[in-house]
C-alpha cells in the first residue's frame, strides 16, 4: 500500500509522451526523401560552403587538443554557433557544447561529433599540419567537428522544416576519457529520442559510406595488476618469492580464458599491453605490474572476462608464494558498454544514405573488436555510428586510424554534414507527433 502510494508521488502529473521508438516509424515518401538528400549535398557541395568547412577543419587540424583540454576547439565551435544564431549550453562536461535547433519540443533527434586528438606526432608533411609537437588529430575528430558545424548550418538555414528539436552533442575526451559518459551526466541530454555519430573510415573510398544494425564495436574494459613478491639476491632463488616467473605465469594463464573457456563462437579477447619489473640482471624484484584490455560482443562477456582476469592473476600470483593487487578504473566508466547499432535508426538511414550517394554507395561495416565511448548513448537511446569513407590512394589517405600517417580526404566533409543533416530532419518528420497527456 505504501509502496503505491509512493509511486503516485513519483508521477510526474504532466507527462509528455513520445513513442518514436519500439513502435513503427513512417518512412517518408521515397521521392521526399530524395529530394531533401539531394538538397543538402548539393548545399554541403557548394565551393564556399565546403571551403567554409574545410578551413574550419584544418584549423582545428592545426591545433589538435587532448581529451578534456579542448578548449580553443571549443571556442572555434561556439563561435561558428554564436555566428549562424544557434543557441547552446556550454560547458557540458568541461569543454563539450550542446546546440540547439528547433521547436525545443519532442521529439528530440541529437547529432554528435567527438573533438579530441591524440598524444601522436604527425608525420604527414603538408600545409596544415599539426603545429603542437606529440599532438595530432589522428582519428580525424577534427573532420567530424567540421561536419557537424556544416550540418549545423544545412539545418539552421531549414530551421522552419524541422518538427520537433535537433541537438548537437559536440563531445570532448573520446579517446580514452570516457568524455560520452560525463557528457549524459549533464540532464540536457536526458531526451534524446536518436542519435547518429559519424566517424571517418579510411577502409572505404570517399564517397561511400557504410554501417550494420546489431553489435559493431566491442565493449572494453582496463584492468592493471601488480604482484608482490620478496626480492632478493638472483643466485639465491629459494630465499625469494619471484614475482617476474608469477607474472610471466598470470600472463600465460590469461592467455586460456578465452582459448579454453568462452564460447569460440563468442568473440572475446584478453590482451597484456605492458609489462614492467626489475632493472637488474642479478636481482630478483620485489614486485612486478602489468596490465591491459579486456573485449567482448556481450555484457555477459564482459563481467565473465572481468572475474576470470582477477581470479586468473590472484591464483597464479598464489602459487608463485607472491600475492597480486588487481585493479580496474572506475567501474562507472570501466568497461565501456557494447557499441550497439539500434535497428529500424540503421534502417532509417541507410534508407538516407542511399538517397545521398546511391546504393552501391552504401557498405556494410564490419564488426571489429574497436571501441567507441558512443556506447554510453545507446545505453541510454537509439544510437548509431555511421563510417564515411575517406580512402583516396592518390592523396595517400589510406593509413589506418591512429596512424603518425593518417590523412584526410577533405572531399568527404561534405558526405558527412549531407548524412547528419538528412538523417536528423528524416526522423523526425518520420517519428510519430508526440501527444500532451495530462
Ligand atoms: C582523389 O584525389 C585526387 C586529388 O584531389 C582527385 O583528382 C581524384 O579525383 C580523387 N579520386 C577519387 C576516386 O575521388
Ligand atoms: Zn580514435
Ligand atoms: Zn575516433
Amino acid at each position: 500500500m505504501a509502496f503505491a502510494v509512493l509511486l503516485l508521488l513519483l508521477l510526474p502529473l504532466n507527462t509528455l509522451v513520445c513513442p518514436s521508438w519500439g513502435f513503427e516509424i513512417v518512412p517518408g515518401s521515397g521521392h521526399d526523401l530524395g529530394v531533401l538528400a539531394q538538397e543538402l549535398m548539393s548545399s554541403a557541395k557548394q565551393p564556399e560552403f565546403f571551403e567554409w568547412m574545410r578551413g574550419i577543419r584544418r584549423k582545428i587540424h592545426e591545433y589538435p587538443e587532448l581529451g578534456f583540454e579542448e578548449f580553443r576547439t571549443s571556442e572555434i565551435i561556439r563561435k561558428e554557433l554564436d555566428a549562424m544564431g544557434i543557441e547552446y549550453k556550454w560547458p557540458v562536461a568541461e569543454t563539450g557544447v550542446v546546440g540547439f535547433i528547433g521547436s525545443g519540443r519532442k521529439p528530440v533527434f541529437g547529432l554528435r561529433a567527438d573533438m579530441d586528438a591524440l598524444p601522436l606526432q604527425e608525420l604527414v608533411d603538408w600545409e596544415h599540419k599539426s603545429k603542437v609537437n606529440g599532438k595530432m588529430h589522428a582519428c580525424g575528430h577534427d573532420s567530424h567537428v567540421a561536419m557537424l558545424l556544416g550540418a549545423a548550418k544545412l539545418l539552421q538555414d531549414r530551421k522552419d522544416q524541422i518538427k520537433g528539436t535537433i541537438k548537437l552533442v559536440f563531445q570532448p575526451g573520446e579517446e580514452g576519457y570516457s568524455g560520452a559518459y560525463y557528457m549524459l551526466q549533464d540532464g540536457v541530454l536526458d531526451d534524446l529520442d536518436g542519435i547518429l555519430s559519424i566517424h571517418v573510415y579510411p577502409m572505404f573510398p570517399t564517397g561511400a559510406v557504410a554501417s550494420k544494425a546489431g553489435p559493431i564495436l566491442a565493449g572494453a574494459g582496463l584492468f592493471s595488476a601488480t604482484i608482490h613478491g620478496t626480492g632478493g639476491h638472483a643466485a639465491l632463488p629459494h630465499l625469494s618469492r619471484d614475482p617476474i616467473v608469477a607474472a610471466s605465469s598470470a600472463v600465460l594463464g590469461l592467455q586460456q580464458i578465452v582459448s579454453r573457456e568462452s564460447d569460440p563462437l563468442e568473440a572475446q579477447v584478453v590482451t597484456v599491453g605492458y609489462i614492467e619489473g626489475g632493472h637488474a640482471k642479478n636481482v630478483i624484484p620485489e614486485s612486478v605490474k602489468f596490465g591491459g584490455t579486456f573485449r567482448s560482443l556481450s555484457a555477459k562477456g564482459l563481467s565473465f572476462l572481468q572475474k576470470r582476469i582477477k581470479e586468473v592473476i590472484e591464483l597464479q600470483a598464489a602459487v608463485h608464494g607472491c600475492q597480486a593487487e588487481v585493479e580496474f578504473p572506475d567501474e562507472r566508466t570501466n568497461p565501456h558498454p557494447v557499441m550497439v547499432n539500434h535497428e529500424q535508426l540503421y534502417e532509417h538511414t541507410k534508407r538516407v544514405a542511399e538517397a545521398l550517394v546511391g546504393e552501391p554507395n552504401v557498405q556494410v561495416l564490419p564488426v571489429t573488436m574497436g571501441s567507441e565511448d558512443f556506447s554510453f548513448f545507446a545505453e541510454r537511446t537509439a544510437s548509431l555510428i555511421f563510417a564515411i569513407g575517406i580512402r583516396n590512394e592518390t592523396l595517400k589517405s589510406d593509413h589506418h586510424l591512429h596512424s603518425p600517417y593518417f590523412f584526410i580526404d577533405e572531399e568527404a566533409l561534405p558526405v558527412g554534414a549531407a548524412l547528419h543533416s538528412a538523417t536528423a530532419i528524416s526522423f523526425l518528420n518520420s517519428s510519430p507527433s508526440c501527444v500532451d497527456e495530462e
